[in-house]
């Protein structure tokens, strides 16, 4: 399977976001990545379930909702209503992982693990059969538009190795963070399976020539 890409609407004009959406599908991106933050596990505050489900009535593509939020819990029935098709915890933020994941999965949505850069890939070992999806963090989260960090980029092929080791071969991992026509070839490689962009996609006036970069430079990067 091809790379997918899902554009970040946090980098979106939010005045204009059903508009912002349409132009996403429509440029031929795979899925919508929705970051939900609180102000407290990161330091920036965003939406939450009522965007969602504004947004789910605009577009059929999955909405991949990252939640960096503390005690995610609390809310995963109310993304699962407002229509959210994968939701992704912080293993940082959960001090029940695994309840947490399967609690995503019966409400019948897939469920992701995201790591932070500093967080190591053993924090999965032992939910390794309870996610669908991990999403690796290439910058701290919480802010758009921040530097790509090439030191998680090992971390990735680890982790498809863990993945892949324990029949998890379904299981995929996106990268979140600074990915560009640069960066997006070295993580395709190391095993990301979908690429999360805001400014490389939403930075630029040609939604679709945006994705169309990202695609190619994986495709590159694969034959060379
Ligand atoms: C950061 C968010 C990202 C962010 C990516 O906390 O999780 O999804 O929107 O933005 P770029 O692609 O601009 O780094
Ligand atoms: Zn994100």
């Amino acid at each position: 399977m091809g790379v997918l890409i899902a554009p970040s609407i946090l980098s979106a004009d939010f005045a204009n976001l059903g508009a912002e959406v349409r132009r996403a599908e429509s440029g031929g991106a795979d899925w919508i990545h929705v970051d939900v933050m609180d102000g407290h596990f990161v330091p920036n505050l965003t939406i939450g379930p009522p965007v969602v489900k504004a947004i789910r009535g605009v577009t059929e593509l999955p909405l991949d909702c990252h939640l960096m939020i503390t005690e995610p819990d609390r809310y995963l029935a109310d993304f699962a209503k407002a229509g959210a098709s994968h939701v992704t915890v912080h293993a940082e933020a959960c001090i029940h992982l695994q309840r947490t994941l399967a609690q995503i999965k019966s409400l019948g949505m897939k469920a992701g693990v995201a790591l932070n850069p500093a967080t190591p890939e053993d924090h999965l070992a032992y939910v390794i059969n309870d996610l669908d999806l991990v999403l690796v963090m290439t910058v701290n989260p919480g802010f758009g538009g921040q530097k790509f960090i090439a030191e998680v980029v090992p971390k990735i092929a680890r982790i498809r190795k863990m993945l892949d080791d324990a029949g998890r071969n379904g299981a995929i991992i996106a990268v979140d963070g600074g990915i560009d026509a640069t960066t997006a070839g070295i993580v395709h490689a190391a095993g990301a399976g979908v690429l999360i962009a805001g400014k490389s996609v939403y930075g630029e006036a040609d939604v679709s020539k945006a994705i169309a970069r990202l695609k190619e430079s994986c495709s590159s990067k694969a034959s060379a």
